[in-house]
């Protein structure tokens, strides 16, 4: 969500590294943005709404060695300028930016106004310089103050702050994620790796409950309750410059549907001895529950028929934001799967946090390595998609469900012929990725593309990835789309047909293609204009998107052409598919 990057150091140009360091940020979605630089004459802020990028000129930056910035994702108060961060206290010494929420700043808002402070946006971070503002009318030591503001915060945060006074950069998290890079010549502390890894790979995480404080020279970590110090270890970190640009496409969204060619095959490469370990978990836990957000949420549905076709095994889904509810089936030999792309979406992590509460094991199917559910899991499994840069995620969900494949596949002893399954579906998505293909699916955004509704039916396997589709279609071109169970057609959403609207039918070469196959020739009576998604023709398609036939994987392939058609749709609607509104990479916030 939030994008945070600091500097503290050497160099000069402060200023310049975090806005630059913002800028590789900005594919996390955001509407404001904002900079401080501590400057010989006090801190100079500038804030704004709209895209940085879109700052012509970084004149404006000042000589500077102190340094943060921030790009803001609003939750609390609406997009104005008023409201983007940094936030600064009464005397405007000190400067705070914060990914998160503060739960209880109306309180905090109205203790702090009637000792005489005043507020001038509707934020909930506001809230945090005042406080430590009022703190240091107590304690003159900065990062001391911060420390004790901290302990009245409620809620799931990470801050940076810093003293027009001070020669640090204070940090603290509980529930958003902060990383430290550590650089020759300074420190970074930023929400995300890419905010740095131009100066530096080498990096140290911040936990939950921690703080940590900088002057460029030396770093302490602590311990944000008692302030004892927490010893860190270096890691480095590996990035591929090549996998984080667009390269050779306009658009991540469609370099990364592309690279589905590769990054399924790198997902099926997994330790045998560790995927057959999880396997036999999985069949001895009392309860396995599968639990994700959005796009990782249809990889967890769609695991559901992996684990009921493939291993005969009965397993939950719940979204994560619904997991609250179920905590009263867990118990200490429950398994939880926690699948997530980025690693960091808050939901995911409550939910991981309820299971551990009630002593159940968590495995977490990842691809962001050294997030905080990678860390924080007792198993984990990369996918290994490689930097998914697009809001609208792709490749990561094709890995997510070529992973949970393999499992179930483990789950009966047959997990060779699980790999051999996969990896001939990615040799046949190679085959299908290429120009004519991506050029005929161009040709049928155009067809559609001045419609306001589009709908999608599946069935089995095919379900969870027509709800995916109404994701995908949603996000980047803005168009009503709506997924469906392709049987609860007829019990109230074909009422919505009309002469020309767009359906899609997401169809397998398996035991329910009639059942399917009928529910499209319903449509298709009450006028619908039928998109055919499906390795065999039929003459109800007035499209047909011709797909491999890859039985059990059939849901990895059948999700690819609606990609490909979603970005098409966005782009010829004028919308841009990489960064699309009001909606953030990382979901960091319940
Ligand atoms: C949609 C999309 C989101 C994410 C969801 C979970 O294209 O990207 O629905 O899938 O926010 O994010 P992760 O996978 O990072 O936990």
């Amino acid at each position: 969500m939030c994008g945070i990057i600091g500097y503290v150091g050497r160099r000069t140009n402060a200023g310049v590294l975090v806005v630059e360091g913002l800028k590789r940020l900005e594919y996390r979605g955001y509407d404001s943005w904002g900079v401080a630089c501590k400057t010989t004459d006090g801190i100079a802020i500038r804030k704004d709404i709209g895209k940085i990028s879109a700052v012509d000129s970084l004149d404006f930056l000042k000589q500077s060695s102190l340094a943060m910035a921030h790009t803001r994702w609003a939750t609390h108060g609406g997009v104005t300028q008023e409201n983007a961060h940094p936030h600064v206290s009464c005397d405007g010494k000190i400067v705070v930016v914060l990914n998160g929420i503060i739960e209880n700043y109306e309180a905090l808002r109205e203790e702090l106004k009637t000792k005489g402070h005043t507020f001038v946006s509707t934020t909930d971070t506001e809230v945090i310089p005042h406080l430590i503002e009022e703190e240091m009318k107590t304690e003159s030591d900065f990062a001391a103050a911060v420390r004790r503001a901290c302990l009245r915060f409620e809620g799931r945060y990470g801050i940076v702050a810093m003293h027009a006074d001070s020669p640090l950069l204070v940090a603290a998290r509980t529930g958003s994620p902060l990383i430290v890079g550590v650089a020759d010549d300074g420190y970074f502390i930023a929400s995300d790796t890419p905010a740095f890894q131009d100066s530096t790979t080498t990096v140290q995480y911040l936990d939950d409950g921690e703080m940590v404080v900088t002057d460029g020279g030396s770093i302490l970590f602590s311990d944000l309750q008692t302030g004892q110090e927490r010893l860190k270890r270096e890691i480095q970190i590996t990035v591929s410059t090549v996998e984080s640009q667009k390269g050779e496409y306009e658009h991540y969204m469609l370099k990364e549907i592309m690279e589905q060619k590769e990054s399924i095959a790198r997902a099926v490469n997994q330790d045998v001895d560790q995927i057959e370990t999880l396997a036999r978990a999985i069949l001895e836990a009392q309860g396995t529950f599968l639990v994700g957000c959005g796009t990782a949420a249809k990889a967890c549905m769609a695991a559901e028929y992996f684990f009921s076709v493939i291993a005969g095994h009965h397993v939950n889904f719940a979204p994560a934001s619904e997991f609250k509810l179920y905590h009263r089936f867990l118990k200490p030999q429950s398994l939880l799967i926690a699948v997530s792309q980025s690693g960091e979406t808050a939901d995911t992590l409550e939910a991981m946090k309820i299971a551990k509460g009630k002593g159940a094991k968590v495995l977490a199917i990842v691809n962001a390595a050294g997030s905080t559910i990678a860390r924080e899991a007792d198993f984990t499994l990369h996918i290994n998609a490689g930097p998914e840069r697009a809001v609208a995620s792709t490749k990561a969900l094709t890995g997510q469900m070529a992973v949970l494949l393999l499992i179930a596949y483990a789950m009966i002893g047959k997990l060779p012929k699980g790999r051999t399954r996969l990896l001939e579906t990615a040799a046949a998505i190679n085959d299908m990725l290429n120009p004519r293909y991506t050029e005929f699916i161009e040709g049928i955004a155009e067809h559609i593309q001045e419609s306001s509704d589009l709908y999608i039916i599946g069935k089995g396997w095919n379900y969870p990835m027509a709800l995916e589709s109404a994701i995908k279609i949603q996000e980047v071109s803005y168009v009503h789309a709506e997924g469906f169970a392709g049987g609860e057609l007829k019990h109230g959403p074909i009422a919505l047909i009309e002469k020309g609207t767009p359906c899609i039918a997401l169809v397998g070469n398996d035991e329910v293609r009639t059942d399917i196959i009928s529910n499209a020739i319903e449509l298709k009576a009450r006028g619908g204009f039928i998109i055919g998604i499906s390795p065999v023709r039929h003459e109800v398609f007035d499209e047909w998107i011709k797909v491999p036939d890859v039985d059990t994987a059939q849901a990895i392939v059948n999700i690819i052409p609606v990609q490909v058609l979603a970005y098409f749709l966005a782009v010829k609607r004028g919308k841009d598919p990489d960064m699309p509104r009001n909606l953030a990479k990382s979901v960091t916030v319940k």
